[in-house]
């Protein structure tokens, strides 16, 4: 899909579709008053006959407008005038591209973007409708024989946008378009089955992307590297699996030598069944998506190099599959973290935290500026939160502040949850220096409890994205949550 600024009449342009936005009761936007006025009224007669309301998403299609130059005009509801923020906008960029695709046009033109948007400006505005467009016309069919996309879906899409924004507006593109990529890619690596999407696949995907860009330098460690560095914790959940674990690095140098990196760790479980703690049958296939935070780095990282941004920024993904075996670890298994503190794996379903464990104790190698890791850790999260915000613990509260502002401004949210040192005796082992688990209670808090163990040298944060990785039910798949998060926290980096 193409991308450019335009900036021209609405009923002057010759485009496939011209998408115009109407706000509750019937309230044209100006470049829908413009356009009524060279069509005779068109607009307003229809309204006015009840075709519409202006209901926030809402869309209605018209052809051959008489008087205008385009092929259709594209109506798209946008909720009460003085309620418009970033939300209403989102929702009606997204509904007006649904409406487009499935309307014919191979191109449209959008007047939404110059639309007064409440506390955002029009380099939001741009990227956010590049962004939306993109996201909203992905379809998960790689792996069908006969496709699902629309017969003619659009290839270019203009944004009108005043002259005056025109250089903010382009950066704004590019942006959009990086960050729409980096989310892409993290939706199809997220939505390929365990039988594809291997350890040693997304090794190679990694390998790649650094091919792409010449200071992006990618390394994979085998189980041999592993256990020389005495990771007991990472392969006590390989030793399950015929697949062999892999230990990926990926060292983005795009900021100046010797500043520290950012460091995201990526939680890569291609297939977690649970182990020999084996799961319920129900909905089992989504346990495809336990590799989405290493997805998600793996994005982040292509919307860094695509946009050159400059940062220095480490992705770390430790991946494996948790399967049940003759080999597996079994509940009761005391094992020794590359950290040298040992674990009793009381449950091997808790299998997240031990292969991010020792990922993080490496971590402390690339004397980090900051570590998040990213990861579909625990349905209590799910249950906390359910799937409109990831959680978000951290040992520094600047740090959290900063993801959360990110999250906000990117329209990827994350919610802050307590990491008090009151939690942590629930992860008492008799045996060994803490269990895997922490019962019942807090499970969310109690699982970043067990990474904050190895995590005291540096500033760290841990995102749990088990609610917004993927939708289950009718509309399956990944969302390519966090990359806008992510790489939002990253540009506010380099801009101040
Ligand atoms: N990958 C799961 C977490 C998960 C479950 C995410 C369901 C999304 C939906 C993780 O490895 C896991 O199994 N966690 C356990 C931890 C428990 C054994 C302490 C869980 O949440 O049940
Ligand atoms: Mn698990
Ligand atoms: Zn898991």
């Amino acid at each position: 899909m193409k991308f450019t600024i335009k900036n021209e009449k609405p009923a002057n342009i010759r485009s496939g579709c011209v998408i115009l936005g109407i706000f509750e009761h019937r309230k044209l936007s100006a470049a829908a008053a413009q356009f009524d006025k060279t069509t005779r009224g068109l607009l307003k007669k229809l309204l006015h006959d009840g075709e519409m309301d202006g209901k926030c998403g809402q869309t209605l299609l018209l052809p051959y407008p008489a008087g205008a130059q385009c092929e259709r005009v594209l109506l798209v509801g946008c909720g009460k005038a003085g309620e418009f923020d970033g939300r209403n906008y989102g929702k009606a960029v997204a509904g007006a591209t649904m409406a487009a695709n499935r309307s014919g046009a191979t191109d449209a033109v959008s007047y939404l973007a110059e639309l007064d948007v409440s506390d955002r400006d029009s380099y939001w505005k741009v990227r956010t409708l590049v962004e939306t467009t993109r996201s909203s016309s992905y379809t998960p069919d790689e792996l069908k024989s006969k496709k699902d996309r629309h017969g003619y879906p659009l290839r270019r899409v203009g944004i009108n946008m005043a002259a005056a924004a025109g250089a903010l507006a382009r950066e704004a593109l590019v942006d959009g378009e990086s960050i729409a990529g980096g989310v892409e890619l993290a939706r199809t690596l997220g939505n390929l089955p365990g039988n594809i999407c291997t350890p040693s696949y997304l090794a190679s995907q990694a390998r790649k992307l650094g091919k792409t860009c010449s200071y992006l330098k990618v390394s994979v460690m085998d189980e041999a590297g592993m256990k020389k560095l005495g990771m007991g914790a990472l392969l006590s959940v390989s030793r399950g699996s015929r697949e062999p674990a892999k230990l990926i690095t990926m060292e983005y140098k795009g900021g100046k030598a010797g500043e520290k990196p950012v460091v995201l760790v990526g939680k890569g479980v291609t297939f977690d069944a649970g182990g020999i703690s084996i799961k319920p049958g129900a909905a089992m296939d989504e346990m495809k998506f336990d590799m989405c935070g290493a997805a998600s780095v793996l994005g982040t990282l292509k919307a860094c190099v695509d946009m050159e941004l400059p940062v220095n920024v480490t992705g770390v993904i430790p991946t494996t599959e948790n399967l049940p075996d003759g080999n597996a670890s079994k509940p009761g298994d005391i094992v020794t973290s590359m950290s040298g503190q040992t674990i009793e794996i009381l449950n091997t379903d808790a299998e997240g935290r031990m292969i991010l464990c020792d990922a993080l104790t490496y971590s402390a190698k690339f004397k980090p500026e900051v570590v998040i890791d990213i990861a579909t850790l625990t349905g209590a999260c799910v249950i906390a939160l359910g799937s409109h915000a990831a959680g978000l613990l951290s040992n520094d509260d600047d740090l959290a502040d900063e993801l959360l502002a990110a999250g906000e401004s990117a329209g990827d949210r994350a919610w802050h949850m307590p990491l008090w040192d009151e939690y942590q005796p629930q992860l008492k082992s008799n045996f060994a220096d803490m269990a895997n688990i922490g019962g019942r209670e807090a499970g969310t808090i109690t699982a970043a409890c067990f990474l904050s163990r190895f995590t005291e040298k540096y500033r760290w944060a841990h995102l749990d994205i088990a609610g917004v990785a993927w939708k289950g039910g009718n509309e399956k798949g990944a969302t390519g949550r966090p990359v806008a998060l992510l790489t939002q926290f990253l540009l506010d980096r380099c801009t101040d």
